[in-house]
């Protein structure tokens, strides 16, 4: 039985290698370490007709090894010798079930189906795939030097099958290889146990300053179409400095008594620890350890000028500022209260020292005065207290002047008035003098209210009832002297006989019958107008009776003997 089978199965088989055997390629794609399925593609019409299935592979050179066979009503035997001896199985539709796939697995596996028609072959070939264990990077760079070739870092992708393709990315934008600053080295590497490739991609990189904060990683697409990227790496970017920038806290506006505080900044990354400062006029910097700023207190107006900084491994690389330093200082002299006689000249001086240009403006008793006041002959008007402000930019000082003038009163005006009832006389007594001077009169009498001390100058009235003529002296006096005049009152009883003569002499008499005979021709105008339009009016007017025009005409001539009087009057 198991021979004749045999020597069947053994014609059979030759047959089917000279005419009848038909072969077909396809190619399965397994995954690495899983269990590989190679299916046997072959059509059969009926399962039960089928005598033998046959599994074999390409030992490469044309020479073959078993696998596995199962025979018709029978269980399947393992016939492999070596490595598949443990691995392979058979589904019960004719796939050939190979587990832990792995890279030699790569070949061609022939499955043979024996039907009692005829014998048919399918060769498999087999890819095996492998995704990269992920990718990282190592022997990543410390810094990178502008301007310097360095190894940036050395991106691997262990284990793939086929080998993956690395890219470099920079904030996730692929490096063209000899693009700009941009070489990538690239090598595979693959394991002689696993079969497995190894790609190893090293990235020289020459930074640029715009490399501060970038982000490189690199990254490769598998045949299968995964992705995978290492993780993002930032790196410092060094430099050495360029620029040297001086800067100058100051308040602004910078007056005497101030802090100033000198920073020097470097563009050099690492940034530079040290710096040298040089200070006004000071051939021998200051050095500053661990700190880039330098500061100046109390400055004064000699502290104005060149600030100088530098490197202190590189004292060419230096900045500069101008300080300066505000001042202003004035100096009034006379200052605070001044005591000055009348009549005498006070001269004032306002020294000033600035730095810049400057506004003087005046006040008096807090009022502006345009001019700057000059006193060459004092008078009591003089009198108050002077302000001289100074201003530079935001920079005010302020000085002042209480002058006080002082001397023995003068009457400058002593003369009389009749009173409004006419019964009594005011006589009034003008002076001028500081302090204050005191009024006395030579006559009693009734004293009004004294009037104000303004501008050294005081009135005095006093009102008297004069029996008869007489004269009668005031007196100012003060600290510093006295005055005295006198004026003729003649006796009220006289005045009044006397009135027109008084009225003549009397000035403010004369201002009086002056308004009163201006008032008069202006009233007898305006009756002699009101008149005139009245004869007018009336001869138009057919009503009009002739008793009214005999009456007006009487009235004229009236008015005008009133106005011919009130002229004669004036003219005394
Ligand atoms: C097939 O294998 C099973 C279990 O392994 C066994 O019971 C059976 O007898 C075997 N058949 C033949 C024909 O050897
Ligand atoms: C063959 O059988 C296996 C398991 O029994 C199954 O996974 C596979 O899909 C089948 N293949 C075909 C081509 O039918
Ligand atoms: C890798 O790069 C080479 C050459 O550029 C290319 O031929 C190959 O197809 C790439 N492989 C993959 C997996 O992208
Ligand atoms: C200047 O600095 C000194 C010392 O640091 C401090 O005592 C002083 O108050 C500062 N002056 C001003 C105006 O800030
Ligand atoms: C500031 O300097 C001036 C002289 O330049 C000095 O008179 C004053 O005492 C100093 N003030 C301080 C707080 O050191
Ligand atoms: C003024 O009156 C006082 C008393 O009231 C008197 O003693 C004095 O003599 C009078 N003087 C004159 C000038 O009339
Ligand atoms: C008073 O003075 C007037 C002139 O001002 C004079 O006419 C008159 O006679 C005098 N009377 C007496 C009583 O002296
Ligand atoms: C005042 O009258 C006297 C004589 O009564 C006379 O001598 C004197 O000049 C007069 N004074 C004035 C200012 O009129």
């Amino acid at each position: 039985m198991h021979l004749l089978s045999a020597g069947l199965l053994g014609s059979l088989l030759f047959a089917g290698l000279l005419s009848q055997v038909s072969s077909s390629q396809h190619t399965v794609f397994g995954l690495f370490g899983e269990t590989l399925e190679i299916p046997c593609n072959i059509e059969t019409k009926h399962a039960e007709d089928i005598i033998m299935t046959k599994w074999k592979y390409d030992k490469g050179e044309g020479v073959f090894g078993n696998m596995l066979v199962k025979k018709a009503g029978q269980n399947v035997s393992v016939n492999a010798e070596d490595e598949y001896k443990s691995r392979v199985s058979l589904a019960s539709n004719s796939s050939l079930l190979l587990s832990e796939a792995r890279m030699r697995d790569q070949r061609a596996f022939t499955c043979m189906v024996v039907s009692e028609e005829d014998i048919k072959e399918v060769t498999v070939n087999v890819v095996i795939y492998k995704m990269p264990l992920g990718l990282e990077v190592s022997e990543k760079a410390e810094e990178l030097e502008i301007g310097k070739k360095t190894k940036l870092g050395k991106c691997f992708a262990k284990d793939a099958n086929p080998a993956v393709n690395i890219t470099w990315l920079k904030n996730n934008k692929p490096l063209v290889q000899n693009e700009q600053g941009v070489d990538v080295q690239n090598s595979v590497n693959v394991d002689p146990m696993t079969g497995l490739s190894t790609s190893t991609s090293v990235l020289m990189y020459t930074a640029q300053k715009e490399d501060t904060d970038a982000q490189f990683s690199c990254s490769t697409e598998h045949s299968m179409g995964q992705k995978f990227s290492s993780s993002s790496e930032r790196f410092a970017i060094t430099y050495s400095t360029e620029n040297v920038m001086l800067q100058v806290i100051a308040p602004e506006p910078l007056i005497e008594g101030s802090n100033v505080t000198l920073k020097c900044e470097a563009d050099g990354n690492p940034p530079p620890t040290s710096f040298n400062f040089y200070l006004k006029g000071n051939e021998d910097p200051v050095i500053v350890q661990n700190d880039n700023t330098y500061t100046i207190t109390n400055v004064s107006r000699d502290s104005s000028g060149e600030y100088k900084c530098s490197l202190v491994d590189n004292p060419t690389m230096e900045a500069s500022k101008d300080i300066t330093v505000n001042y202003l200082d004035i100096h009034l002299s006379p200052v605070g209260s001044v005591e000055k006689k009348a009549g005498e000249a006070l001269a004032v001086n306002l020294k000033i020292d600035a730095s810049g240009k400057y506004k003087v403006s005046w006040t008096k008793n807090n009022v502006k005065v345009d001019k700057e006041p000059k006193f060459t002959k004092l008078m009591y008007s003089d009198a108050g207290l002077y302000e001289y402000e100074v201003t530079m930019g935001a920079l005010t000082e302020k000085a002042s002047l209480e002058l006080v003038v002082q001397g023995a009163p003068v009457i400058t005006q002593l003369h009389k008035q009749r009173s409004e009832d006419g019964r009594n006389k005011v006589l009034i007594c003008e002076a001028e003098g500081s302090p204050k001077p005191a009024v006395t009169w030579s006559i009693n009498g009734t004293q009004s209210n004294e009037g104000s001390f303004i501008n050294g100058k005081v009135t005095h009235k006093i009102t008297v009832v004069p029996k008869a003529n007489l004269s009668v002296s005031c007196t100012v006096y003060n600290d510093y002297g006295m005055d005295t005049r006198i004026i003729n009152v003649s006796s009220i009883f006289e005045e009044v006989r006397m009135d027109k003569r008084d009225q003549s002499e009397d000035g403010d008499q004369t201002k009086l019958v002056v308004g009163v005979v201006v008032g008069l021709l202006v009233a007898a105008l305006v009756i002699g107008l009101a008149y005139w339009i009245y004869m007018r009016k009336s001869k138009q007017g057919s009503w009009k009776t002739g008793e009214k025009e005999n009456g007006s005409s009487e009235e004229e001539k009236k008015l005008e003997e009133k106005v011919e009087e009130n002229s004669q009057k004036a003219e005394v």
